[in-house]
């Protein structure tokens, strides 16, 4: 059985008889127990142990030729395997939407830390010795590292936009804002290093890897190698973070598959804490011009977002930071424009809410100085201007808890107690000051499959290349079979992040939850019109709930009706209403912050966030969702910054003790609560995305609040306390 559904109309709320009650409930992940216990294999855990050891070696210029590499030395050593310098290893972060970056020519170097060779040994001790005694030469050539005095910045295709008369509406406005802000690079950091292991069956590869798009992954493995997909199956079972620095594959996975062929052993190939620095994607910085104009009562009559961002040379992704500028305030006079420097720094790609984590840090302390400019409530100032249609296009949204989210917030967080006027509210040696900021990101539906069985003795399992990358995947399917099959949770089993599985839709853009659990919705869909065909019913008149089918007073149990196991393919697909419809999720974030007057440190004192994104599968693993985007947003006001040295490039703080994100003495007491909303044109079982919604904004009311307790306006992020002296 198969059933597919183009989503290209609206969904009735059709999980809302479900009997269960499993849906929605707040369960702890299930795969829980085997982390903490340490029973949960990782990739680099994935061998037994035989498999030889590869260690990256990186180039140490930022733009130039590998001249020539002496293994010598190296190779003398005992233990030492191999040195592969092949020229399909050395590749740039691909982005896991495509078929991955063209393979490049070894010998050309484009930024400090590029891998240019992998040595393999017995051990990893032999590895990562012989890997210092390479002798590397180079033709160095000049290097773009600061992206103001960047040789090449350009404006592509696509990345201007104006509407209506912009200047006009600046100059006539009653009040405006025009201000930069900049934010620095900064890293993924994943808990879990980059890591493979590749081991050959004759023809056929098998990679154990921490990915987040398997389908994408497979084919882009299959690319580097010239072979085909069909040859190659990824494992990705536990993948300890990702934040999009996994979306693709990197070097470790080519690097490890090549060796395992040359040497005909298994080859393991893990990054060192500084490489995962170094070598897998950033996000950019960037520097950002927002110009806000308003009438007398605070409506926008203008907004303008421009920003320069970076990249490497030929690279096609850049920080889409006007993501939510697009959607999220009316205001008929537009202005936009992006421009990218190619710089010889690391690849930048996507990390968690690529555009809105960054872009709204400029926006929403925009509004808020444009509130404090007309004398008007910062929550007050969003309200007035959430505008009826997209702005832009003209569609109308899906769903938008914006305002809902907005009062709400302000009522549960005491907003109504803010000083208005800045630096007015001093304990001792400490300014305490309240902030806020809306929150929005995009919601998308990407193609999934998944498979369910159901089992002879009426449990289920679920079965897709989808992976859980920390966020719950593995708890909220097996909610979404439960619930649509009657089964408790301990009922449902769900493997995940083997390419063996049918095709899911990967962890990215926060589409999986609504992406690939609409999927496992269908395949049960279609289990249960097959068990309602066996009670000579029809679905609607069969009631599921503890593995037992009530049709009027008959039940029978699972077990007893399904004699053979019954098995069923969801695949779901976005149609045409992606086209038609504006789909957010949306939410207000709250701050509270005391800064010390004598030292300039700032502590975050309490936060709250408030969302609306259509239903939620799990309380718990979604408000564990919103805390970790609220940390991030802490980060990227307070201390993130990766620091790229203005001679050669090179990453400084390539460790977790000096690139800084929050620990837990840096995160105050948080609180999530969501509004009870539905999406009927997200998806079938009607959710938005969650992953990337928490740290859209979260930054910007930090700031806010720094400005509110200090009356000192940072628009150069992160603010650290040489910045409030
Ligand atoms: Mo996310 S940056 O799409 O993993």
């Amino acid at each position: 059985m198969n059933k597919h559904l183009k989503m290209d109309e609206r969904q009735s709320d059709v999980l809302a008889d479900m009997a269960q009650g499993t849906v929605g409930r707040e369960l702890a992940r299930s795969e829980g127990p085997l982390k903490v216990s340490g029973r949960a294999v990782y990739a680099a855990e994935s061998g037994d142990g035989t498999e030889a050891v590869g260690v990256l070696v990186r180039a140490t210029i930022a733009n130039g030729r590998v001249a020539s590499i002496d293994a010598g030395d190296a190779l003398a050593l005992e233990g030492v395997l191999r040195v592969i310098t092949d020229s399909r290893m050395v590749r740039r972060p691909a982005q896991g939407t495509a078929n991955g970056a063209p393979a490049q020519d070894t010998s050309q170097v484009d930024h400090f830390g590029q891998p240019v060779a992998l040595v393999v040994a017995d051990t990893f001790e032999q590895a990562r010795h012989a890997a210092h005694l390479l002798d590397i030469r180079y033709g160095v050539e000049t290097a773009d590292i600061d992206p103001e005095t960047a040789r090449e910045v350009e404006t592509p295709e696509g990345k201007r936009l104006e509407q209506g008369a912009f200047d006009t509406a600046m100059d006539d406005a009653a009040a405006s804002i025009d201000a930069i802000y900049t934010t620095p690079s900064q890293s993924a950091a994943p808990m879990e290093p980059h890591a493979a292991l590749a081991r050959w069956d004759g023809d056929r590869l098998t990679l154990h890897g921490a990915y987040q798009m398997l389908k994408y992954n497979r084919n882009e493995l299959a690319d580097a190698l010239g072979i085909h997909p069909d040859n190659v199956r990824i494992v990705s079972r536990y993948v300890g973070g990702g934040f999009g620095s996994k979306l693709g594959i990197g070097p470790e996975a080519v690097a490890a598959a090549i060796a395992a062929r040359a040497i005909g052993r298994p080859v393991r190939v893990v990054m060192s804490r500084a490489q995962v620095f170094e070598m897998t994607s950033r996000r950019s910085e960037t520097w950002q011009r927002v110009r806000l104009a308003a009438d007398r009562d605070g409506r926008l009559t203008a907004i303008g977002h421009d920003a320069r961002v970076s990249n490497l040379p030929g690279e096609a992704f850049s920080e889409p930071v006007q993501i939510a500028t697009h959607f999220l305030y009316g205001g008929a006079s537009r202005h936009y424009e992006t421009r990218i420097a190619r710089l010889n720094r690391t690849c930048a790609g996507s990390m968690r809410a690529p555009g809105e984590a960054v872009g709204m840090l400029a926006l929403e302390n925009a509004m808020d100085e444009l509130a404090h400019h007309l004398g008007l409530d910062p929550v007050e100032l969003r309200l007035r201007n959430i505008p009826e249609r997209h702005p832009e296009n003209g569609k109308p949204f899906s769903s938008r808890g914006l305002a809902d989210c907005l009062t709400t917030g302000a009522d549960l967080f005491g907003w109504n107690r803010r000083n208005t006027r800045p630096g007015a509210k001093r304990e001792g040696e400490w300014l305490v000051g309240l902030g806020m900021a809306s929150a929005a990101r995009s919601n998308i539906l990407s193609e999934a499959q998944a498979r369910v069985r159901l089992n002879t003795d009426g449990t289920a399992t679920v079965e897709t290349d989808m992976t859980d990358i920390g966020t719950g995947t593995y708890s909220i399917l097996g909610q979404v079979a439960g619930e649509m099959l009657g089964l408790a949770p301990e009922d449902v089993t769900v493997e995940l992040g083997d390419t063996a599985f049918p095709p899911g839709s990967g962890s990215g853009g926060s589409w999986g939850a609504g992406s690939v659990g609409s999927a496992v919705f269908l395949a049960c869909q279609d289990l249960r019109a097959a068990l309602a065909a066996r009670l000579g019913c029809d679905p609607g008149e069969m009631t599921l709930k503890d593995g037992v089918a009530t049709v009027s007073n008959r039940q029978t149990r699972l077990s007893d009706l399904v004699d053979e196991a019954m098995e069923a393919t969801g695949h779901i697909e976005p149609g045409d209403t992606k086209q038609e419809m504006q789909q957010a999720a949306f939410g207000a974030h709250f701050a509270e912050v005391a800064v010390n007057s004598v030292t300039g440190e700032t502590r975050v004192r309490r936060m709250l966030g408030v969302f609306a994104a259509g239903r939620i599968l799990n309380l718990k693993t979604a408000r564990s969702q919103c805390f970790g985007g609220m940390i991030f947003g802490i980060g990227a006001a307070l201390t993130e910054n990766l620091v790229h040295d203005p001679r050669d490039g090179h990453v400084v703080n390539r460790d977790l003790a000096e690139y800084h994100i929050p620990v837990n003495l840096d995160v105050p007491r948080l609180d999530v609560a969501f509004l009870e909303e539905r999406d009927p044109w997200a998806n079938p079982i009607q959710t938005k995305g969650i992953g990337e919604l928490g740290i859209s904004g979260a930054g910007a009311a930090v700031t806010n609040a720094i400005f509110n307790a200090t009356g000192i306006r940072v628009r150069d992020y992160p603010v650290t306390l040489d910045k409030l002296l």
